[in-house]
């Protein structure tokens, strides 16, 4: 048996909710309402009657009158007071049983009753109610009546001189108070379905109104599920919330967008890195094969060449392993560094791979936390560069100078020098200025991209500018 489908949506959900709210604030005073109205109109009537019973007996004379002239004078009182069914039924009993009343028909008194205008059924049931009534004991008591339905009932005892004079009651109907409590709910039900409904539509355009941006966004989700990251938010126009986690989704977007589009600029770059050596190994093997006699001497020339662009070929995919490695956070190994020594140790290898005028600047006497082996890759990366970008005997310094919580480290020449517009771009993956590719140095355009790797993953950070004789100035910040 398929279970009923319970509402899953926003919109359905809310509006269920506060509908169910409202059904239940307006029950609940609804019954407040009701029975407060029906409890306060017959404390009221049974002030009244109050009132009315204590001006009945007052009317009394306490005097050794017979009951014959105590009769004539309650009956003179009673019937001056007409009974309807909205004002007071009055009734005397005296000690002698005669009941003076100004309903007769209502205490079943002889005469009263018409046999020709009432049934037999009528008049039974009119006897029964008369007997409860006229036994009605003191105080107040509700008496069910044939015609009227409930009557309210208060008797008391009327004592002169220590003697019982009567016992008079008095009675009011029910129904008026039957009748505006009834009116109050049919108001208080009217307006109360009023009220859900406008309820239920507020909250049906509220929910509406909250999970539209949802659902946007649910549509963007589905959009980039699907390989498409154009798609943004944008504006939502609703709450502070709502529009917050939108700009955080677009936020995303950005960065997803940007990070893919790295990638892929990333793997075509390479893929043309990797191409230029391969298809001159495929150059020179055709060439050998195509050739009938077959020197030695032209298969030591293609094995040397072959070698170099293997050569090549194997520093590039090195250097990409280690940039991805280290964008993705590899850990580093970091150790105590006693600066001094550490920069002396450098400078000696680095002053061994080319015929420059080599020279060691300022170094403090500090000691800092990094990883040794790649602190001294990016020096080299930084170093080469200069030997790339000079002549023989060109000058390349080296220094590092601590600087309050860091420690400076620089890298200068007399070389050409970077254009200004070129320091920024120049850490990019596979960017050379348009010198570079000119002189075919044979950089692949990686060596500043891992030491900015490097240095972000220490977290410090290295900029490009000019040094004092003119040349290139890269110096990269480490924390201390
Ligand atoms: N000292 C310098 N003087 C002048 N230009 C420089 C200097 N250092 C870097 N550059 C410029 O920045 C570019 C990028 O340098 P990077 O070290 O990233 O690549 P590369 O040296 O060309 O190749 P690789 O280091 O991967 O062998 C260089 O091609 C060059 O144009
Ligand atoms: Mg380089």
């Amino acid at each position: 048996m398929a279970r009923p489908r319970r509402p899953r949506g926003l919109r359905a959900r809310l509006t269920l909710w506060i509908a169910a709210i409202l059904i239940l604030a307006v029950a609940a005073s609804f019954f407040a309402i009701y029975s407060g109205t029906g409890q306060q109109l017959r404390n009221q009537l049974d002030r009244d009657l109050e009132t009315q019973a204590g001006a009945f007996s007052a009317t009394l004379p306490g005097g050794d009158e017979g009951h014959g002239e105590l009769a004539e004078i309650i009956n003179r009182y009673v019937n001056n007071q007409p009974f309807r069914a909205s004002s007071q039924l009055l009734f005397a009993r005296l000690p002698d049983g005669r009941i003076v009343t100004n309903e007769p028909e209502l205490l079943g008194l002889p005469g009263a009753l018409d046999p020709e205008r009432e049934s037999a059924g009528a008049q039974q049931a009119e006897n029964t109610d008369a007997r409860t009534l006229r036994a009605a004991p003191l105080g107040f008591t509700t008496v069910q009546a044939a015609d009227l339905g409930g009557l309210r009932v208060f008797v008391k005892q009327v004592v002169r001189h220590g003697h019982v004079v009567a016992r008079v009651g008095v009675g009011e109907p029910l129904a008026p108070v039957t009748r505006a409590q009834h009116g109050v709910a049919r108001t208080f039900l009217l307006a109360g379905l009023f009220a859900l409904i406008a309820a239920a539509l507020a909250g049906y355009v509220l929910a509406s109104r909250v999970s539209s941006p949802l659902r946007r966004m649910a549509g963007t989700a589905a959009a980039v599920d699907a390989g498409d990251l154009s798609h943004r938010i944008g504006d939502t126009g609703s709450s502070e919330e709502i529009r917050v986690l939108a700009e955080a989704f677009d936020h995303m977007l950005d960065r997803l967008d940007d990070a893919f589009a790295r990638q892929r600029a990333f793997v075509s770059d390479a893929s043309h890195e990797l191409r230029t050596p391969l298809t001159i190994l495929r150059g020179q093997l055709e060439v050998l094969a195509r050739q009938k006699d077959v020197t030695r001497d032209d298969v030591q020339r293609v094995t040397r060449l072959v070698s170099a662009e293997t050569e090549r070929m194997e520093r590039l995919v090195d250097d990409l392993l280690l940039l991805a490695k280290t964008e993705e956070g590899s850990p580093l190994t970091r150790r105590t560094i006693e600066l001094r020594d550490y920069m002396h140790d450098v400078f000696d290898a680095v002053s061994l791979t080319a015929d420059r005028d080599f020279e060691l600047g300022a170094v403090s006497d500090v000691s800092i936390e990094a990883d040794p082996d790649r602190l001294a890759q990016v020096i080299h990366n930084l170093a080469q560069n200069s030997v790339a970008h000079t002549a023989e005997g060109g000058l390349v310094r080296l220094s590092a100078a601590a600087n309050g919580r860091y420690v400076r480290f620089a890298v200068e020449d007399d070389g050409p020098g970077i254009p200004p517009d070129q320091r920024d771009r120049i850490f990019d993956r596979f960017h050379r200025t348009d010198i570079s590719r000119a002189r075919t140095t044979g950089g692949s355009g990686l060596g500043l991209a891992i030491a900015r790797a490097l240095v972000e993953a220490h977290g410090g950070r290295i900029r490009a500018g000019e040094s004092p004789e003119g040349g290139a100035r890269l110096e990269f910040d480490l924390p201390r």
